[in-house]
């Protein structure tokens, strides 16, 4: 098969990370037999001083000719500490997302046991784990419009907007891998206190009513974050509008023990975009430290969803299970062991691959 791929490494440990990933793809294919081709882009803060947009023109037709965008990371302290910064990196994350149509941010919860010690929660409670969180993100409170100040700049508006469409397609992409899972639907909204979270719930029931081998749970926001470290193991398939599920998904993600280990997939209108669910963790850029186990499960999750290739997939997740085994992992996860730098823990996965 010929796999067309937009790399876009961003900011601080994104190109070291997506580096990684890169080894892990091309022992895939040169293994399974792909021909590979693949073009870098600027994103980010890199792409605002290089070109004074955080997701240039160029970026955005690479990434529309591509079967597939592997990305890394994006944001710099010097955006972060300057609130009235006019362009900000995060602006190119969120144009991506609008213009490549990516309206659902899928966020696989899935434990290792070798890290079930480092998760803030006891063990019980969270050992086999594994749930799904779809998180609509191209609608809500991110792109609601009227956003800005009153004249005398004292006052502050954000709006949230749903329509029936875009609430449609996401519940009923949740539907679709539920089917494929667990079985279960967990729809969290506010119903009792926002307009769009009634409409939310009000098109979901009538959703629902199509898959009725699949169990549907009605829960709200504020209960599903109490729910997510009590009792992590009910949920299998929870889907939420784009601000809750920004909130949720940090939640979910850390209770497995390690933010440096969980891939995610934007998938929607054109092409896919595949990345950790980490940052651009600016104190670790170019020291060589940075855990690239997300973005190397996030090219399993390329493999799997872009390309429908399954076994390729799945051979990338043996290897980084194998690196977790045989303890070749980077100082966050390493404990007392030896902390193995990025480049080696990318060139003994590629190698494992290889190896196979
Ligand atoms: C995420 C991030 C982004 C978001 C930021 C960087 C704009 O937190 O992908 O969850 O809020 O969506
Ligand atoms: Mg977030």
């Amino acid at each position: 098969m010929k796999l067309n791929i937009a790399v876009l490494p961003g900011d601080g440990i994104g190109p070291e990370i997506v580096e990684q990933a890169m080894k892990a793809v091309k022992a895939i294919c040169d293994k399974f037999g792909h021909e590979l081709s693949y073009e870098q882009a600027l994103v980010g803060a890199c792409a605002i001083d290089e070109v004074g947009n955080p997701y240039p023109d160029n970026t955005h037709e690479l990434c529309m000719k591509s079967d597939a965008v592997l990305f890394g990371a994006i944001g710099s302290p010097k955006y972060d500490n300057n609130p009235s910064a006019k362009v900000r990196p995060e602006q190119g994350l969120l144009a991506m997302r609008k213009k490549l149509g990516l309206y659902a941010n899928i966020r696989p919860v899935t434990t290792f046991p070798s890290l079930l010690h480092k998760s803030p929660l006891r063990s019980d409670l969270v050992d086999g784990a594994d749930f799904m969180c779809i998180r609509e993100l191209t609608g809500g409170m991110y792109f609601g419009r009227p956003q800005g100040r009153s004249e005398d700049g004292d006052t502050a508006y954000d709006t949230c907007v749903y329509t029936r469409e875009e609430i449609e397609r996401i519940v009923r992409l949740a539907y679709e891998y539920a089917g494929k899972r667990k079985k279960k639907v967990t729809i969290v909204d506010k119903a009792n206190v926002l307009a769009t979270s009634r409409l939310w719930r009000q098109v979901s029931q009538e959703i629902e009513k199509d898959y009725p081998e699949i169990e549907t749970e009605y829960m709200f926001v504020d209960n599903a974050a109490m729910r997510i470290i009590q009792w992590p193991k009910s949920f299998d398939v929870m889907v939420t509008e784009n601000m809750f599920g920004d909130i949720l998904t940090d939640e979910a993600s850390v209770i497995t023990g390690s933010l440096g280990m969980l891939p995610s997939a934007s998938v929607g209108i054109h092409t896919s975009v595949f990345e950790p669910i980490h940052g651009s963790y600016p104190q670790a850029a170019g020291k060589n430290i940075a855990n690239p186990l997300a973005t190397i499960l996030s090219a399993a999750l390329m493999f799997e969803y872009a390309f429908n290739l399954m076994e390729e997939g799945t051979l990338i997740r043996e290897a980084v299970a194998a690196s977790m085994d045989e303890k070749i992992v980077t100082e966050d996860i390493s404990g007392e062991g030896k902390a193995y730098k990025t480049s080696e823990v990318g060139d003994w996965v590629a190698s494992y691959i290889t190896k196979k």
